[in-house]
């Protein structure tokens, strides 16, 4: 009747607990330890967890929370009266059905980010791109590209050649740059030291193992060559904290929803899914990650009071 079991104690498990589910199966339970509730549990969403989800309420009449990763297929199906949850997304940065957000938000993209952040999405980037250390003719693969604003702006300043993929097959439509490559960043359609470069940006919040992704991104960059990274961040000091909370809980879900009913999700999960990333990997984990990875030389640039964290590194050899 229970296919699978964790072997110890979690905090997800707790989380599982206070739900009423009787079975807690972890499928990635290296993730799932270290994390605090109450982030890992999200109620299930549309898509095919839904549908597995109401088809596990109908059979055995329980609440049912899922934590659903960006691919994750949702619960597998129980035998009738068994409570049961797949529980899959541990993390508790990775918001539920991301895909679909990024397909719903995907036009008007590029503006709508623009204006939310206060030209702040486009200083960030002007950093990292500012910061990168690209040879004319480089070739460099910006990893989550999305319209590609990054790739543009690494073409125009560098004068390298880019290769921009993303897993949401709109958001690359959506940009002017063509052609464009779905892909996904955890397991790249790449040889080992292919590219000369490599960036992504708001990457790591989306995969559940951002420690194994960061090793697949650096495996298709050639020893020595440059990656380079932006990700939100939490400010550090406690009253600009307090600051950043007032504005990410209160005001930006209200300015969010002006801009459409996709915006009005973002809205809804970015600021938890920054904090619990702010929480489950800070900078210094990050780092330690990144040289674990096998990139060297590895640099934090913190912009806008610490609200955005451009990395920069070389990979080793
Ligand atoms: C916030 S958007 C950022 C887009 C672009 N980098 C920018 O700065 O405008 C995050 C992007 O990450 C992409 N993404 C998430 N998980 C991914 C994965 N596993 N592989 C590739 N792209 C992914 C999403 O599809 C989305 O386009």
């Amino acid at each position: 009747m229970i296919s699978s079991v964790p072997a110890k104690t979690t905090p997800a498990e707790n989380v599982v607990r206070r739900v009423r589910l009787d079975i807690l199966i972890v499928t990635r339970h290296e993730v799932c330890s270290g994390l605090s509730p109450p982030h890992e549990a999200v109620p299930a969403r549309a898509g095919a967890t839904e549908a597995s989800a109401a088809t596990l309420r109908a059979r055995a009449n329980i609440r049912i929370f899922i934590a659903a990763s960006f691919n994750d297929a949702g619960p597998a199906s129980s035998p009738p009266g068994v409570r049961m949850c797949r529980f899959a997304c541990d993390s508790g940065f990775v918001p539920t059905n991301a895909q679909a957000l990024f397909k719903g938000i995907a036009p008007r993209y590029d503006r709508s980010a623009e204006a939310l952040s206060f030209g702040r999405y486009a200083a960030w980037r002007r950093t990292l791109v500012g910061s990168m250390p690209i040879e004319p003719g480089a070739l460099v693969l910006d990893v989550a590209t999305g319209t590609g604003l990054i790739a543009r702006a690494l073409e125009r300043r560098h004068r390298c050649r880019v290769i921009g993929i993303d897993l949401t097959e709109a958001m690359l439509q959506a940009g002017p740059r063509r052609p464009v490559s779905a892909a996904d960043a955890r397991a790249l359609p790449f040889a080992d030291g292919t590219f000369d470069g490599l960036t992504f940006s708001y990457l790591l919040r989306y995969v559940e193992d951002p420690a194994a992704t960061l090793r697949e991104l650096a495996r298709v960059v050639r020893p020595g060559g440059a990656v380079g990274s932006v990700e939100f961040g939490v400010p550090q000091n406690p009253v600009v904290r307090a600051g950043w909370r007032l504005y990410a809980r209160g005001l930006f879900p209200l300015a969010a929803r002006a801009f459409g009913h996709g915006w009005g999700q973002v809205g809804s999960f970015l600021p938890g899914s920054i904090e619990a990333w702010a929480r489950a990997w800070p900078v210094d984990r990050q780092v330690d990650a990144w040289r674990a990875a096998g990139l060297d030389d590895v640099r934090v640039i913190r912009r806008t009071l610490g609200t955005g964290i451009v990395m920069m590194g070389h990979r080793h050899g």
